[in-house]
């Protein structure tokens, strides 16, 4: 599979990629997630963008497509992009990696949400510090108040979770991101998801829209 998850901040495309690299044997690689264990190791690239992350800005345009460009040499299996592309030129370097590797997309999936509904569900998220995992205040509470269901570890919230954050996030994805949507429209194989849903029932929505681009592409 080779597949591009877009959505605002809060849309799922964490949660749903998860499951869904699991389900089709694919590489998650999430922007997002590289740089914050980046910045949790204090490692050079970690410092050079934990401003942009914890300020909810976009980082620039030439680290990131570094960093994804390396990971997509390495991913043979196939691959799940979660917040890359974000920009116009973003996207263009995704589409000349892609023809100098003589590969396509199966589909670019847009998965869709309304903004009140983005600033309650991220102010609410709580995350692993020790595995990842994403839970939710309201829509997936952990069994026992603050600690991992799957490693007991403590939950924390992510410091681009405040509301003020979240709010300039999605200003950011609106000016610079948004316009992606109508590019992909037309560049590829692009389907529309309503994220705003139960998480089951988006992720079936998803799953058969990425067998089905797969069976198409085989
Ligand atoms: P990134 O980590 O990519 O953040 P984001 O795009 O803002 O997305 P989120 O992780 O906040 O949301 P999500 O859609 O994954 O939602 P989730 O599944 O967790 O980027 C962070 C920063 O890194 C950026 O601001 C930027 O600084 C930098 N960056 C990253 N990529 C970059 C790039 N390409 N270029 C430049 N800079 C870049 O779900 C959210 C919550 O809702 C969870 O609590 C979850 O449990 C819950 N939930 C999910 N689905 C449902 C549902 N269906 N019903 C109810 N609750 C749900």
């Amino acid at each position: 599979m080779r597949a591009v998850l877009l959505g605002c901040p809060g849309a799922g495309k964490g949660t749903q990629s998860k499951i869904l690299c699991e389900r089709f044997g694919a590489a998650h690689i999430a922007s997002g997630d590289l740089f914050r264990s980046e910045i949790e190791k204090q490692s050079p690239l970690g410092l050079k963008v934990q401003d942009y992350v914890q300020k909810g800005m976009l980082v620039p345009d030439g680290v990131v497509i570094e960093l994804i460009a390396s990971k997509l040499d390495a991913s043979d299996a196939g691959w799940l992009l979660d917040g890359f592309p974000r920009t116009h030129d973003q996207a263009m370097a995704l589409d000349k990696w892609l023809e100098q590797n003589g590969k396509g997309i199966d589909a670019v999936v847009y998965i869709s949400m309304k903004e009140d509904e983005v600033v309650r569900r991220l102010t609410s998220r709580r995350t692993c510090g020790s595995c990842g995992a994403v839970y939710n205040l309201l829509t997936k509470p952990p069994r026992e108040e603050g600690k991992c269901d799957a490693c007991g570890a403590a939950l924390v919230q992510r410091s681009d979770d405040t509301e003020a954050t979240v709010r300039k996030r999605l200003m950011v994805f609106n000016d610079l991101t948004a316009p992606l949507i109508s590019y992909y429209k037309h560049a590829h194989d692009f389907f529309e998801v309503d994220g705003g849903r139960d998480m089951a029932v988006v992720t079936e929505d998803l799953s058969k829209i990425l067998g089905a681009a797969m069976a198409k592409g085989a």
